[in-house]
């Protein structure tokens, strides 16, 4: 009765702790919070002084005593203080505002197919310490796809490409498990690396990590546009130490991002080379189903398809449908459970 009480007060919450941005899925609300995964600490008192948005505007930007960090790396905890700092804070954001005594949350937290047993303890340990009463851990791509409303449970051989900042996830999915799969380091934060070692080389100027990013959501592409388009970007020249203006192109970018966009391609092509052959034709009527924020890249639909003749599509809101994914895990319990016993790190 009473845990029965305290389950309909307490708020379930679905996280997607990724490399680049975190969200937090409340039971009944929806997605509440979506903010980059980055805390500013104060290093005398440990305090934490801000996270997301308003911390990464801080980054480059601090005095001595406050350090900005990215607790989680390639879509593991790399600062479990911080992470668990993070998600607490977080945590307590979606209570407050609640008339009611809020009891410890139940959650459900995608991680990445490459994770170790000792990353799973350290993401169950973090979410734990920050406040939840129970921690259960699902497969980003079975996520994806189930935030994609595919059928995961039938025996059917489907695609999921998850492309995020800090991972490349690549499974086939086939009775809620995955059959086949790869990961790759190669995402959004390697093609933001391309771009700046492109123009250090070919303009002399360095740039910075963001200024790398919005290059590549701009005018960022896989396959030539309709229209070319160019952008005026702020930089430091090497050569003088000082500030310059310079412009570039979408072809220079594509050139400058198109390695690691081939490797993204080419461990997709290996993954279905290596998948089971009763499932390769299921795979060629299904197609691949790309997600993550690294699927927004212009043309990447059009260049996978071709270079695959396989048929492509992009799930809806590619940088929501994890978190929608575990959202939906909230609310179905026996899913939950078969996703979780065929997930891989069980075998
Ligand atoms: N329009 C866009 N075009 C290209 N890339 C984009 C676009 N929008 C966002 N991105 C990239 O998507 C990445 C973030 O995606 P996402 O939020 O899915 O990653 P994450 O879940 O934080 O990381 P991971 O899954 O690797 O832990 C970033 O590299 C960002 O630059
Ligand atoms: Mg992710």
């Amino acid at each position: 009765m009473l845990k029965r009480l305290f389950g309909g007060l307490s708020k379930d919450i679905g996280i997607d702790l990724g490399t680049s941005n975190s969200i937090f899925y409340v039971r009944d609300r929806g997605m509440v919070i979506n903010e980059p995964t980055v805390a500013a600490i104060n290093t005398r008192t440990d305090a934490l002084v801000a996270i997301g948005m308003d911390a990464k505007k801080m980054m480059g930007k601090t005095p001595p005593h406050i350090v900005v960090v990215e607790p989680v790396v390639a879509g593991v905890i790399s600062d479990f203080e911080v992470s668990e700092k993070f998600i607490k804070h977080c945590i307590e954001k979606i209570h407050r505002g609640s008339f009611a005594f809020s009891p410890r949350p139940r959650t459900i937290v995608s991680v990445p197919l490459a994770i170790t047993e000792v990353e799973r303890k350290a993401v169950r340990d973090a979410v734990t310490a920050a406040g939840a009463r129970e921690v259960r851990l699902v497969d980003e791509p079975i996520a994806a796809a189930i935030g994609a409303r595919l059928a995961v449970s039938e025996s059917y051989g489907r695609m999921v490409v998850e492309i995020g900042g800090g991972t490349t996830s690549i499974g086939v999915i086939s009775l809620s498990g995955i059959v086949a799969f790869s990961t790759l380091k190669t995402a959004g934060n390697a093609l933001d690396a391309a771009i700046q070692a492109f123009v250090q080389e070919n303009f002399n100027i360095t740039i910075g990590r963001k200024a790398a990013e919005e290059i590549k959501i701009r005018i960022g592409s896989s396959v030539p546009a309709e229209e070319p388009s160019e952008l005026t970007v702020k930089g430091r020249n090497m050569l003088t130490g000082l500030p310059k203006e310079f412009s570039v192109s979408d072809g220079e970018i594509r050139e400058a991002i198109k390695r690691p966009v081939r490797t993204i391609v080419d461990a997709i092509r290996t993954t279905i080379e290596n998948a089971p052959p009763e499932l390769v034709s299921d795979l060629y009527e299904s197609g691949v189903l790309l997600s993550g924020g690294g699927a927004l890249l212009s043309g990447l639909p059009t260049l996978v398809g071709r270079e695959l003749s396989m048929p492509v599509r992009v799930v809806d809101d590619p940088l929501t449908a994890v978190v929608r994914g575990t959202g939906i895990l909230l609310d179905d319990e026996a899913l939950l459970r078969e996703v979780e016993s065929a997930s891989r790190s069980l075998e």
